[in-house]
């Protein structure tokens, strides 16, 4: 036997054995490359037939391509049993006894009640047919008071009780100026509640430097103050219950005329201003009736704006109400101290997870 072919047989029994002990396939790999790579001797064997006298060259050609055709197959049954062996191992540690005791529940949570009752408010006016409007925070002070009638020297606009960013722009003190916006981007006839978060300088018990407040704004031709009566009065009901009468009081808003403060007759004594034992109610302070909001009729002053988007003072009228989010759920709910909406006790909170309607699957 050639000396070659005696090489190729020792270099066929090492490549075996390291192939046979290979634990992983990384291990595997490297006996590949080290006995069948580019660079093994194996390989520069048969390259090197052709120098091999010739009675060699057959002899060495086959034992090289039997054993290169041998390593290949154990390279391949090793390959697929070390292969098998990582699956089973994974699927081991994988394994799950669905048999153990779960973890504790995880509570859920739940909206917050200023967010619930934003919601409960605008579903009683999208079932009246109304759209739901936004507008931005930081606001121009032109939308905030300007084209909303307010006199130069009127207080809000003084900067003890307004935050300022520059001279015209503001952290909006209400959700009025989406009034103007929404005009100026539809012609008439518009139906809109807009929610929105508003900025004051103010903080105690019954303030907060941001609340929520809920604009409504409603125009078209003939429309008068008996159906703003009437919206509200629809409101009421849904919110505070069906028996609820409501009163429209004389007062000032820049935007409005006429303008009025509108109250909800007391739900906690049924608007006799005293309980069943006969003391003064708390709620109503005696009087049987609760302020929820403020409203009007749109100035025609405020249409003067906007009528190039197709307010002409002369052929439509409307009317306007604002309300303040968290006064209608501390009314609702006795919270004593509005400060408490914005502590994140879940104890606190915790105590809204089934008030109100559905939230309508929206998040
Ligand atoms: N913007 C007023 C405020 O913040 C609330 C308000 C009053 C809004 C009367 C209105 C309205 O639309 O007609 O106090």
């Amino acid at each position: 036997m050639s000396e070659t072919v005696e090489k190729i047989q020792a270099i066929e029994a090492n490549a075996a054995s390291a192939i046979g002990a290979a634990e992983t396939l990384a291990e595997l790999e490297d006996a590949r490359v080290r006995y069948l790579g580019r660079k093994a001797e194996l390989n520069d064997i048969l390259k090197s037939i052709a120098t091999l006298p010739a009675e060699e060259k057959g002899p060495v050609g086959k034992a090289g391509n039997q054993t290169r055709g041998k390593l290949e197959q154990l390279l391949a049954a090793r390959q697929e049993s070390l292969e098998t062996a990582e699956l089973n191992q994974l699927l081991e540690q994988d394994r799950l006894d669905i048999s153990l005791p779960g973890s504790p529940a995880i509570g859920g949570g739940s909206l917050h009640p200023i967010s619930r009752t934003r919601r409960e408010i605008e579903d009683v006016f999208i079932g009246m047919g109304y759209q739901v409007a936004e507008g931005p925070e930081v606001e121009k002070v032109h939308y905030n008071f300007d084209a909303l009638n307010h006199s130069p020297n009127h207080p809000a606009r003084e900067w003890t009780d307004t935050f300022y960013f520059q001279d015209d722009v503001l952290l909006r003190t209400h959700t009025s100026p989406v009034q103007i916006r929404v005009m100026e981007q539809q012609p008439p006839p518009v139906f809109v509640i807009v929610p929105g978060k508003v900025y004051r300088r103010d903080s105690d018990a019954t303030h907060t430097p941001m609340f929520h407040q809920i604009e409504g704004l409603a125009v078209d031709e003939g429309i008068t103050l008996t159906d703003l009566r009437g919206t509200l009065l629809e409101f009421s009901k849904a919110i505070f219950g069906d028996q609820r009468e409501v009163r429209l009081r004389p007062h000032f808003f820049p935007f409005t005329e006429p303008s009025v403060e509108v109250d909800v007759s007391c739900f906690k004594c049924g608007g006799k201003g005293f309980l069943k034992d006969g003391a003064r109610c708390n709620l109503c302070k005696g009087t049987g009736w609760i302020e929820i909001l403020g409203a009007g009729m749109v100035d025609p002053n405020v249409f003067s704006y906007v009528r190039e988007s197709g307010y002409d003072p002369e052929t439509v009228q409307g009317f306007a109400f604002g309300m303040g989010v968290e006064r209608i759920a501390f009314l609702k709910h006795g919270i004593p101290d509005l400060r408490l909406f914005y502590e994140n006790d879940l104890r606190m909170l915790g105590q809204f997870e089934s008030f109100g309607i559905s939230s309508g699957g929206r998040v």
